[in-house]
């Protein structure tokens, strides 16, 4: 029970806590609480899970995404884009939402409960990189140390990425350590303003959080079941694995992004969001991320090299993407190119096509250290 699943526009989480070196006022105090009334709306029921996780279901129509200003006058699309171009012989096959399941009703969606402790630590660590925050929420790009280790498919055209996520638990040697592995979509360089999708997972320490969860808004939520930011258990090494299938797709009629997850839909990105449109992914990334205040940095996928294949190191297989809006996923162009900034750290193969049903198949990862 350590990974969490994020997804977000503009990237993904993190807030943190630094080393408790923070004190509050009572003022702030106040405007905490009264930020946590505006952030945890009116629970129709509140389920509480195994792992003592709090989430509240909360009517579909007024989830917290819709205060995105942004998102002003979106009318929620409470049925999802139905994506019939699976290459039939090939369908994305799925554990439904086991694992990520909460048993909300119809007509609401689990959102997870804000504390005020996560408040506090988003507050701490805006102080700290207040311009990552508060302009992108991408406080991953603006850290002191932001690794990865992937591939990447430039100039072409791309409306949507399937993948199967292999997940692990890279154990962080401090609490405001991140690293996780994903899937990235953008705009690309060249615009004024980058357009990003990014889904995929990451660590949870107990002392991070989705920055979706508190201060970015604006994904919408369509499914009663699948409650983001739950935490679900990770690979074994040389052992069990576990995989998340996820699926991005761009409904060339809506215009917003709809994303998928062990084939059971989850939500989408409205096209609103993206003030400098996003039309079509001019780049797209999959693999290891790692951000750390400080040497030495943290274990990427599953701690070890890619040379370990597949039970030792962390993958992505069943990598697929649209070339056509609305058209068929088909395998990916292997000729990629591998990114990675700090090899003796950690590193990526290239894609190799194991069979019809997995498709292209990478390795990346490494055990971190003095990178
Ligand atoms: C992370 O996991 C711990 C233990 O399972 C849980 O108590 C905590 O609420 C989780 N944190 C987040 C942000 O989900
Ligand atoms: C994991 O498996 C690989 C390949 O079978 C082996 O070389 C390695 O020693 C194993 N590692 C551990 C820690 O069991
Ligand atoms: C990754 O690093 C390991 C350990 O140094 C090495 O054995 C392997 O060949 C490297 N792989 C690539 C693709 O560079």
């Amino acid at each position: 029970m350590d990974i969490k699943a994020i997804t977000s526009v503009l990237f993904l989480l993190i807030i943190v806590d630094v080393d408790g070196a923070w004190s509050i006022s009572k003022e702030e105090d106040m405007e905490l609480e009264k930020q946590l009334k505006i952030l945890n709306k009116p629970a129709i029921k509140t389920i509480r899970t195994d792992s003592g996780q709090i989430f509240d279901c909360v009517d579909i129509h007024k989830q917290p995404s819709l205060d995105h200003p942004l998102l002003k006058n979106h009318k929620v699309q409470v049925t999802s884009y139905v994506i019939y171009q699976l290459i039939l012989h090939r369908p994305l096959k799925g554990k439904g939402l086991s694992g990520f399941g909460v048993g909300c009703p119809i007509g609401t969606v689990p959102i997870r409960r804000v504390e005020k402790e996560d408040l506090i630590r988003a507050k701490a660590f805006s102080k700290l990189h207040t311009k990552a925050y508060a302009e992108n929420c991408h406080p991953l790009a603006d850290g002191p140390i932001h690794l990865s280790a992937k591939l990447a498919a430039n100039d072409k055209q791309i409306y949507g990425v399937a993948s199967i996520l292999n997940v692990y638990k890279p154990t962080l040697l401090s609490p405001d350590q991140v690293s996780g592995s994903m899937i990235y979509l953008s705009t690309g360089f060249g615009d004024d303003s980058k357009s990003v999708v990014s889904v995929g997972w990451a660590v949870n320490n107990s002392k991070t959080t989705g920055c979706y969860d508190i201060l970015c808004p604006g994904f919408v939520q369509q499914s009663h079941e699948f409650a983001l930011g739950r935490t679900f258990p990770g690979s074994n090494y040389n052992g069990s694995q576990i995989d998340i299938k996820v699926l991005v797709s761009k409904d060339s009629k809506s215009g917003d992004w709809y994303l998928r997850v062990n084939g059971a839909s989850v939500g989408y990105w409205p096209k609103e969001l993206f003030r400098g449109a996003f039309e079509v992914a001019k780049e797209v990334n999959w693999g290891g991320e790692i951000f750390s205040p400080r040497q030495p940095c943290p274990p990427m996928g599953s701690g070890h090299f890619e040379s370990e294949g597949i039970g030792g190191a962390c993958y992505i297989s069943g990598m697929r993407y649209q070339t056509a809006a609305g058209g068929y996923f088909e395998d990916i162009d292997p000729e990629l190119q591998a990114l990675v900034d700090s090899p003796h750290c950690y590193n990526v193969s290239m894609p190799s096509y194991l069979s019809e049903i997995t498709g292209y198949t990478f390795l990346f990862g490494g055990p971190g250290g003095q990178c």
